[in-house]
């Protein structure tokens, strides 16, 4: 078992942001039978881990006894899949295209809350074979600094709306025409700076979501002509491309023990493609927040019902 004192963990800290904000943690599968130990470990990297039986988080996904602790599996209950699978790279390149739109399904985890949180933390116990299911991270700082200083002063000034995947507004229900349904005060989208600035580097970063985690009814950028096909959802388009090219990206080949932190205040992330008609995959994830920066100075949880109701009140389907 990792043993951490307070010397070891300032420098683990020191390490994680040194290396922007992707740290990976050998050898740790015997966590599974001590689900505590991932939750006192995320404790390292924030105030808080989040309980996400107090999140917008269907029940599929928890865990049996730890509700810090999210379960992410193809299996059932969980159900969870896998995104299509992308092209493979042309040219001389070896391996799948990771840039949007050949590779679909880069986020920030639970954008749709503000503030979101600020750290993810992912151990795995079961993978596919290696050359399927990594897990791809994009430096989101770097690729605003590629932008021109007009660019950056235009976002600077906007803020994307984000949105969950299951309530009829992310690009592909809004094309499909299905309904949208009714939400509860603290289910609403909500709106996050285009660019933030990071609360312990200085650093300002994009911070955009995949069309499926956007709202395309109202956004997906505040200001800007509405819908899949209006200006918001062409700028978001073009950004997630930009972001997401492979000189930006770092793509983890999962081995059994391996415990992933990363940063979403500065990263996307996203899951590839694996056959999860023939292998399981299992993840367990936490999540830490309290630190988001100074755009959420004061700010209480947006997820919190003030009026007694159930989070997930209308949308246990999920
Ligand atoms: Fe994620």
């Amino acid at each position: 078992m990792l043993r951490l004192c307070a010397d070891n963990a300032a420098s683990i800290l020191r390490e994680f942001y040194a290396a922007r904000g992707l740290m990976v943690i050998k050898g740790l599968q015997d966590i599974r039978d001590h689900p505590r130990a991932l939750v006192e470990l995320s404790q390292l990297f924030g105030p808080e881990v989040e309980n996400y039986h107090q999140t917008l988080t269907s029940q599929r996904f928890f865990h049996d006894s730890v509700p810090e602790i999210l379960i992410l599996t193809n299996d059932p209950p969980c159900n969870h899949h896998p995104p299509p699978r992308a092209k493979s790279a042309g040219g001389n390149r070896t391996g799948p295209r990771v840039q949007f739109p050949h590779q679909l399904n880069w986020h920030t985890d639970q954008s749709y809350r503000r503030p979101p949180p600020d750290i993810t933390l992912l151990l795995a116990l079961e993978i596919p074979p290696a050359d399927q299911g990594q897990t791809l991270f994009a430096d989101c700082g770097a690729a605003l600094k590629a932008l021109s200083e007009a660019q950056q002063r235009r976002l600077e000034a906007l803020q994307g709306i984000h949105a969950p995947g299951w309530i009829g507004r992310s690009r592909k229900a809004v094309e499909n025409g299905d309904p949208v349904l009714d939400l509860l005060p603290h289910q609403l989208p909500q709106r996050q700076p285009l660019v933030r600035r990071h609360p312990v580097t200085g650093e300002s970063s994009l911070f955009i979501c995949e069309e499926s985690q956007m709202d395309y009814v109202d956004g997906p950028v505040a200001g800007l002509e509405p819908g899949p096909h209006g200006e918001g959802a062409d700028l978001i388009r073009s950004l997630l491309s930009h972001a997401t090219q492979q000189k930006f990206v770092y793509a983890h080949e999962w081995e059994v023990g391996d415990l992933l932190v990363g940063d979403n205040r500065n990263l996307l992330h996203c899951a590839t493609w694996y056959d999860s008609l023939r292998y399981s995959r299992l993840m367990w994830r936490t999540t830490v927040m309290g630190n988001p920066g100074r755009e959420y100075a004061g700010e209480l949880k947006s997820w919190i019902p003030r009026d007694g109701s159930d989070v997930m009140a209308g949308m246990e389907h999920a």
